[in-house]
């Protein structure tokens, strides 16, 4: 392409940076504190049929968007429709300023992480200490902001590279990786004495713990996980060649990012209950579950930093798609350079970052809604804007643009996909109505 924004080298390359945008801490983080908070295996299923419905038409709507435009998510919305659309992209945007603030503080606990597997870390079992360590990290006033500032740094650094100098890159290393040391952590989690009753947790449905808030959750961390709802993979997108074929590109992006989220269950779950921690403990659960795993290896020492340097990575190549949508906004439409947007941006989402942190400790009295800070920016983030961004984008797609998607998304008829028909009915109504839904029912 030779409009000078830059592309992805191949459309492997962009499998593979979309892959690591949705892959993150989303998936090994968040994804299991909220399956043990909401009950194990029923989670689980109304996850996967919500990802399978409605995320996967989410994520193909997004790239068709982007690459129809070949815009940022605001740009995208004002070429192809204009009125009031390119709102939706604003509010994409918003989510993003929101979301990396909070998104860097929990990935400089991994960077934390990293040092403490070679100080004893990865000698503990006991819940009870692991927790209080935990606790006693994340609520210091100075340590963690330090943490969240090197790794904001190190987002800006990689996005002033640009698309596929910077980004591209490191997805190509890292996904294997991280999919091979999951495949050992999980091996040695099942064989754990009293690992059956996690299995059974996370795997044998209880329907009865099924409620709106279930299933409110379910499809936020479906949102969150694919990283949909805010024009992060309307950006990618823009970057990718008129032959790629999108409809394969989604189900990859999909299946990917689900494979991993299942995984990370399938290690924290057992060890959760081999251990006795409870699995309803929240944002600590990996930080204070994993340890314990590593204890009950050999090298366990070399296990637990390798496992968090890969961690760390993988949350890199996300945050990276969080800043990128703010860039490529001021790039495109304010002719800002690429290196002053990340810079200032990232400086101001780092302090946005700042309040989070401290929520954690110093400031934990201070709630907003019966919430701390940290809790309400992924609140209103996660359960409401990128659930409503996902509203307009797929009836944009389904209304708006009907017959200038469907070209997009068969290469103008050049490619067989047979799922269009079902694809735009979802977008059409399947999806706006059931987030909506879901939204509201969740919220009261
Ligand atoms: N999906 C990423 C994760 O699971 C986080 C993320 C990156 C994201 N870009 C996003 C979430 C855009 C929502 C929207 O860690």
């Amino acid at each position: 392409m030779s409009n000078g924004r830059g592309s992805w080298g191949s459309q492997l390359g962009f499998i593979l940076a979309a892959a690591g945008s949705a892959i993150g801490l989303g998936n090994i983080w968040r994804f299991p504190y909220m399956t043990g908070q909401n009950g194990g295996a029923a989670f689980l299923i109304v996850y996967l049929v919500l990802v399978f419905t409605i995320g996967i038409s989410a994520m193909l709507a997004e790239i068709v968007i982007g690459r129809a435009a070949q815009r940022n998510p605001v740009g995208a919305f004002a070429v192809l429709k204009g009125g009031l659309w390119p709102l939706v992209g604003f509010m994409g945007i918003a989510a993003g300023f929101i979301i990396l603030s909070f998104y860097s503080v929990v990935a400089g606990w991994t960077i934390a992480y990293i040092f403490k597997s070679f100080t004893g870390l990865a000698t503990i079992s006991d819940p009870k200490v692991l927790g209080e360590m935990f606790g006693k990290f994340i609520s210091d006033p100075v340590q963690p902001l330090i943490y969240h500032a090197i790794f904001m740094i190190l987002t800006v650094a990689i996005v002033i590279g640009g698309v596929s100098g910077g980004i591209e890159k490191w997805c190509k290393v890292l996904m294997p990786a991280l999919f091979l040391i999951l495949l050992v952590l999980i091996a040695r989690a099942v064989t754990l004495p009293g690992a059956g009753k996690g299995l059974a947790f996370y795997l044998k449905p209880d329907f009865s713990k099924l409620n709106a808030k279930v299933i409110h959750d379910a499809l936020s961390q479906a949102f969150f996980s694919l990283s949909l709802g805010m024009g992060a993979m309307i950006t990618y997108g823009s970057y990718l060649s008129k032959n790629t074929n999108l409809p394969h590109a989604a189900l990859s992006v999909t299946f990917l990012d689900t494979l991993v989220a299942f995984l990370a269950g399938l290690v924290i779950m057992p060890a959760v209950f081999a251990f006795g921690f409870n699995p309803a403990a929240g944002p600590g659960l990996t930080f204070i579950t994993l340890p314990a795993v590593f204890s009950k290896m050999p090298g366990g020492m070399f296990w637990a930093a390798l496992f968090f340097v890969l961690l760390l990575i993988a949350a890199l190549t996300s945050s990276i798609s969080l800043l990128e949508v703010v860039v490529a906004y001021f790039v495109d439409e304010k002719g800002m350079s690429r290196k002053t947007a990340a810079i200032v941006f990232g400086t101001i989402i780092f302090l946005l970052g700042i309040p989070s942190s401290l929520s954690l400790g110093v400031w934990s009295n201070f709630k907003i809604m019966g919430k701390g800070f940290l809790d309400l920016m992924d609140y209103i983030s996660s359960n409401i804007l990128l659930p409503t961004g996902g509203i307009f984008i797929t009836l944009f797609v389904g209304w708006a643009i009907t017959e200038r998607a469907k070209a997009e998304a068969t290469n103008n008829g050049k490619i067989q996909f047979a799922w269009e028909g079902l694809w735009i009915i979802i977008c059409k109504f399947v999806a706006p109505i059931a987030i909506a839904w879901i939204l509201i029912s969740g919220i009261m």
